[in-house]
């Protein structure tokens, strides 16, 4: 199956509630869990920067595990990070956790570098993958650890159904819809690998984590 686009920004309000609404534990907790196995606790140190974070589930959860580390969100839909603020001043988070409207790429964060770096599920977004790539780059600090997960497209659409139904059978509509699409518009672990050639980083693994995950993983 060709990769089908889908739109970048998540800035339509139901399709953000859905979002916000949707459980995504096993998914985010398995991302903090890899992040502790592949970083050696004491060898990284913040500021954490979080890229295309939306409602910032993957973010509190992140926070909650490295809970001396200030952490910063980014993300283009002012839908997505509304609700993701609310919940972390409910969580008691949001004096170490901030969140940030940017449309990326960008040229400037409100910290020059960061100690680590991690992303998920924004890749399969982008109509140009180099972006993600590029802002990692140009902002993870030397020796930063890096960390982005996202969705694999399977070989066929039908293929793509069956994982809707086994991982999303009790979710909204919307949501149901947009994890489709978005199986469909993700990216395969070769074209990562070639996307980070061409990006010029170096030291970074591609490695398949599930069913429908791949991570891209090192250090700066
Ligand atoms: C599927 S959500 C993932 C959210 C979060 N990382 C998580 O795992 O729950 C993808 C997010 O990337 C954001 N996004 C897509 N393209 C973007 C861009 N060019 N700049 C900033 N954010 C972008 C969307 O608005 C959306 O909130």
């Amino acid at each position: 199956m060709d990769r089908i686009p889908e739109p970048d920004l998540m800035d339509d309000p139901a399709q953000a509630e859905a979002y916000h609404r949707a459980d995504f534990t096993e998914a985010h907790e398995h991302f903090v869990t890899l992040f502790r196995q592949l970083f050696e606790a004491g060898s990284w140190a913040g500021p954490v920067l979080d890229l295309g974070c939306g409602t910032a589930d993957v973010t509190r959860r992140f926070a909650r595990v490295f809970d001396d580390q200030p952490i910063h969100g980014v993300d283009g839909a002012e839908a997505m990070l509304r609700l993701g603020r609310e919940m972390l001043e409910w969580e008691g988070l949001n004096c170490r956790v901030e969140l940030f409207c940017r449309y990326l790429p960008v040229d400037q964060l409100p910290e020059p570098r960061y100690g680590a770096v991690i992303s998920n599920s924004l890749l399969h977004h982008l109509q140009d993958p180099l972006t993600l790539w590029s802002v990692i780059r140009r902002f993870a600090a030397p020796g930063a650890p890096i960390l982005v997960m996202d969705l694999l497209r399977p070989a066929t659409s039908e293929r793509a159904a069956e994982l809707v139904a086994l991982h999303a059978a009790g979710e909204a509509e919307i949501l149901r819809r947009d994890f489709f699409n978005s199986l469909c518009a993700a990216y395969r672990p070769h074209e990562v690998e070639q996307q980070i050639r061409e990006a010029g980083l170096e030291g970074i693994d591609v490695t398949t984590v599930s069913d429908r995950h791949w991570i891209a993983w090192g250090r700066a």
